[in-house]
C-alpha cells in the first residue's frame, strides 16, 4: 500500500513511525506547511504532489479542523484513493457527505480513531450494529476531562490547577474549551450515535453541558456521598425515537466508570444481543491514535470492508423528552436536586443562563 500523510505534527508522526514497521505500508509522501530537514524529499508542500500521484492508493489525513482537510479529504476521494482519519471535527461536520463522495468513487472512508483515539470503539460499533441491535452507547470519550475530575477527586486540587497540567501533557486541545465545554464530547456522541442507530444525530439539535464550572466544593458535596462526577455523552433508543446528549453524570462509586483513573476513555454499548459491553484505554496520544489509524490501513490493504451497505439508515426522531432523571444543579453558592427532568426539559431551563454561572450534572439511581 502506498501513502500519503497530510499533516506531519503528533499523530502523523506516529503513523509514519509505525507504519515504517510494517512492510505492507509504505509512505511515499508526506504533505505539510513546511519543509522537515530530516525527511528530505519525502515532504512536499504542494497537495497536488499528493492528489496528481497516481501510486499514492491511500491518504491519512491527520491536518484536524474542517475547512482544510474536507478540501483534501474530498480531493483525495475524486482521485480514486482510500482515506482514513481520526479527525472527529471533520467526521462529526461532514461524514455523510464524505461517505457519500466515498462510494461514489468506489473507494473507502475510515475513522475510528474519531472517537475513542486509541481504542477500537467506532470499528466494533459499526461491526456490532450490522447484526446486533444497539439499543444504547454512553462513556467518557474525554481524556483531558476525566484528568481533570479525577484529579479534583483522588488530589482535591483546583480546576484551574489541573486543565494547566492537562494542557502541559498535551491531552487538551489547543483550545481547551472545546473539552472543557464538551463539544469535543459531543463530536463523538454524534458520530456514536449515527453509527449505533443509523440516524442523522444532528450536532446543533443535541444537549451538551460541560465541566468548566465545577468546583472544589461540587467535589466535595459528591464525594460526601459516595458520587463520582465524569463527564459522558450517551445515546439511546426511546419508544419510537433516539436522544443524545452531553452531560457530567454522578455515579455510585461502585460504577465501573467511576474508577476510570487519568486521561483514559470508558465507552460502553448495550445490544440486544450482546447485552452490555466495554471498551477501555487510551482516548488520545499519538502511538495510541497512530496505531488505530494503521489498523484502518491495513483493513483497507487486506479489504477488510464493513461496507456502507451495512450502514442501516434509519428514520428515528430526536427524542429529549422520554426518559428522566433528577440532576445536581448549583448556581453561584445555591445547590438544589431538581425533580426528575428529561434532557430537554432541562436544555429549556438552563437555556438563558451563562454556562460560567452554573454547574449541572445527572444523578444516577
Ligand atoms: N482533547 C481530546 C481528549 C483529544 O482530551 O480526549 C482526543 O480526542
Amino acid at each position: 500500500m502506498e501513502i500519503a500523510i497530510l499533516g506531519y505534527g503528533t499523530v502523523g508522526r506516529s503513523v509514519r513511525a509505525i507504519a515504517e514497521t510494517l512492510p505492507e505500508l509504505h509512505v511515499r509522501r508526506i504533505l505539510h506547511r513546511r519543509e522537515v530537514p530530516e525527511l528530505g524529499d519525502l515532504v512536499t508542500l504542494r497537495p497536488e504532489d499528493v492528489f496528481r500521484d497516481a501510486a499514492v492508493d491511500t491518504v491519512v489525513e491527520c491536518i484536524g479542523g474542517t475547512d482544510v482537510a474536507r478540501e483534501y479529504v474530498l480531493a483525495a476521494l475524486r482521485a480514486g484513493k482510500h482515506v482514513v482519519t481520526p479527525n472527529k471535527n471533520l467526521i462529526a461536520a461532514h461524514d455523510e457527505e464524505l461517505r457519500r463522495c466515498a462510494d461514489e468513487h468506489g473507494v473507502t472512508l475510515r475513522y475510528t480513531a474519531a472517537a475513542g483515539g486509541g481504542i477500537p470503539w467506532l470499528y466494533n460499533l459499526r461491526r456490532q450494529a450490522r447484526a446486533d441491535r444497539i439499543t444504547a452507547v454512553e462513556g467518557i470519550l474525554n481524556g483531558t476531562c476525566n484528568y481533570i475530575l479525577d484529579a479534583m477527586h483522588r488530589e482535591g486540587r483546583s480546576f484551574d490547577d489541573v486543565l494547566r497540567d492537562a494542557q502541559k501533557r498535551g491531552y487538551a486541545e489547543s483550545d481547551p474549551s472545546s473539552d472543557i465545554d464538551g463539544l469535543d464530547t459531543l463530536h463523538k456522541c454524534a458520530i456514536s450515535a449515527r453509527l449505533a442507530f443509523g440516524v442523522p444525530a444532528p450536532e446543533d439539535a443535541l444537549p451538551v453541558f460541560g465541566i468548566r464550572a465545577v468546583t472544589d466544593e461540587d467535589i466535595r458535596y459528591f464525594k460526601e456521598r459516595d458520587l463520582v462526577c465524569k463527564l459522558f455523552m450517551q445515546a439511546y433508543l426511546t419508544e419510537g425515537g433516539y436522544a443524545a446528549y452531553v452531560c457530567p453524570v454522578l455515579l455510585p462509586s461502585d460504577h465501573l466508570a467511576a474508577h476510570v483513573p487519568a486521561n483514559n476513555n470508558l465507552v460502553s454499548l448495550t445490544g440486544r444481543y450482546s447485552g452490555l459491553m466495554s471498551f477501555y484505554g487510551q482516548g488520545a496520544g499519538g502511538d495510541p491514535t497512530g496505531l488505530s489509524v494503521i489498523e484502518d490501513l491495513l483493513d483497507t490493504a487486506y479489504g477488510a470492508r464493513i461496507d456502507e451497505t451495512l450502514y442501516r439508515e434509519q428514520e428515528l426522531p430526536l427524542d429529549l423528552d422520554r426518559v428522566k432523571h433528577r440532576y445536581y444543579l448549583r448556581e453561584g453558592k445555591e445547590a438544589i436536586l431538581t425533580e426528575p427532568l428529561a434532557p430537554g426539559e432541562l436544555v429549556k431551563m438552563l437555556r438563558a443562563k451563562d454556562p460560567c454561572d452554573f454547574f449541572v450534572a445527572e444523578i444516577r439511581e
